[in-house]
Parts: structure tokens; C-alpha cells; sequence
């Protein structure tokens, strides 16, 4: 079996089609910084191939993020291990309210195109739907970053998960400098002051 087949970590995060470069980026930290570990995504818009021109925005090339298994896959749903509940996160009637939502363990959030939505195909395999409460849809990247969040707040709420902090995480140096943000040295961000 290839890597690009072997079946992938949960939870993941599953983008159909997406148009935009810095939107797989950004998708891509948000899955690192919540510790998700797998990023797939659809069709040929976004490619990355290097060689074309392609490539993540600058800033997540240079991190690497390489604690996520990145891969453009058309089939993602036949990659999934059993037991994987597909979530389709989308504006649609019915759906379930991210507020009210509880994540299952193996989750694989799906996430419609910047220019579109998810198509039915696409929902037929998605056993859950999730809608972001708000006045607007939110771009693709903040969308992603909304549900991780919700996801890992909820799981500190129910005692599934530390706190996992940056500044800590990354080795930024000791909390003697650090401000408002635990864990963030004051050295590499702006100080804001505790009032
Ligand atoms: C920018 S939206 C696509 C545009 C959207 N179909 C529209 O009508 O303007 C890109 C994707 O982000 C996700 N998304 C954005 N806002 C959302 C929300 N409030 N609830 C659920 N999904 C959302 C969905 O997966 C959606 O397909």
C-alpha cells in the first residue's frame, strides 16, 4: 500500500475542492495547533506542486507543520478507516448548531469549496451536519479554525484533553516573559498588559 493510500489518523479535516492556496495553509495550522493530524483535500485547484508554482503561503512553509499528514486525495471518503463518523460542516437546514454539537472521537470534518458548497454526493457520505452559528458564512480557514476550537474547548471541558499552550509547546522561553498570553514570550509579540 502507498502512503498516499494508507488509511489516515482521526480526527481529520477534509476539504472538497478547495480554490485557495492560503486557505489549505491556513487550514493546515489550525489542524497542527489543535493537534489534528490529518489535512485531505479534493480536486486540482490546489495542487501545491512546486514545480507549477504552487505553494503554501510562506509563513506555513517555513514552520512545516510536519506533525499533519497533508494529501491532495479525490477519493477521501474511501481512505477512512471503519468507525470514522464524516461530519459535513455547511450551511444547511437542519443542521446541527456547533454550540450544541458534541464532537465524535473519530471525526473527519468536511468543508465546502470557497465558491460553493458541498455537493450531494459529498453529503451522502457524511453521517452528521454541523452548521457555525452567525450572521454570515465564514471564510473556508476561519470556518475550519471555528470547529477545531469548539472541538478542543469541549474536549478540556469534559477532561479528554490538557491545555496545550504555544509559548510552552514551541520551547519560546520562560514564562517570566510573558504578559496576558501564558506561554508567549513577550520577546516574539507585542505587549499587552494586564489591567
Ligand atoms: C466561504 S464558504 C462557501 C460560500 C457559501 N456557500 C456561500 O453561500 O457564500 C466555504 C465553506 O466554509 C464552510 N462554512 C463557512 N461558514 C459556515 C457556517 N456558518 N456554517 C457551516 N459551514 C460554514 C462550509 O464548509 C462552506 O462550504
Amino acid at each position: 500500500m502507498s502512503s498516499d493510500q494508507a488509511p489516515p489518523a482521526l480526527p481529520a479535516v477534509i476539504l472538497y475542492n478547495p480554490k485557495f492556496g492560503h486557505n489549505v495553509g491556513g487550514a493546515l495550522r489550525t489542524c497542527s495547533s489543535f493537534r489534528v493530524p490529518t489535512l485531505l483535500w479534493t480536486g486540482k485547484r490546489v495542487t501545491l506542486d512546486v514545480a507549477s508554482g504552487q505553494r503554501l503561503p510562506r509563513e506555513e512553509r517555513m514552520k512545516g507543520y510536519r506533525d499533519v499528514d497533508m494529501r491532495r486525495h479525490d477519493a477521501p471518503f474511501d481512505l477512512l478507516p471503519p468507525g470514522v463518523v464524516p461530519v459535513a460542516v455547511e450551511v444547511r437546514p437542519n443542521a446541527e448548531r456547533l454550540f450544541d454539537f458534541e464532537h465524535p472521537e473519530s471525526a473527519a470534518y468536511v468543508f465546502g469549496p470557497e465558491d460553493g458548497s458541498l455537493p450531494s454526493w459529498v453529503l451522502r457520505h457524511c453521517h452528521r451536519f454541523v452548521v457555525i452559528p452567525g450572521a454570515h458564512c465564514l471564510n473556508l480557514s476561519s470556518a475550519v479554525l471555528a470547529v477545531l476550537y469548539d472541538r478542543a474547548l469541549k474536549r478540556y471541558r469534559d477532561g479528554l484533553a490538557d491545555v496545550v499552550l504555544p509559548g510552552e509547546f514551541e520551547g519560546r522561553g520562560p514564562e517570566e516573559n510573558t504578559d496576558v498570553f501564558v506561554g508567549v514570550s513577550s520577546g516574539s509579540m507585542g505587549k499587552i498588559r494586564r489591567t
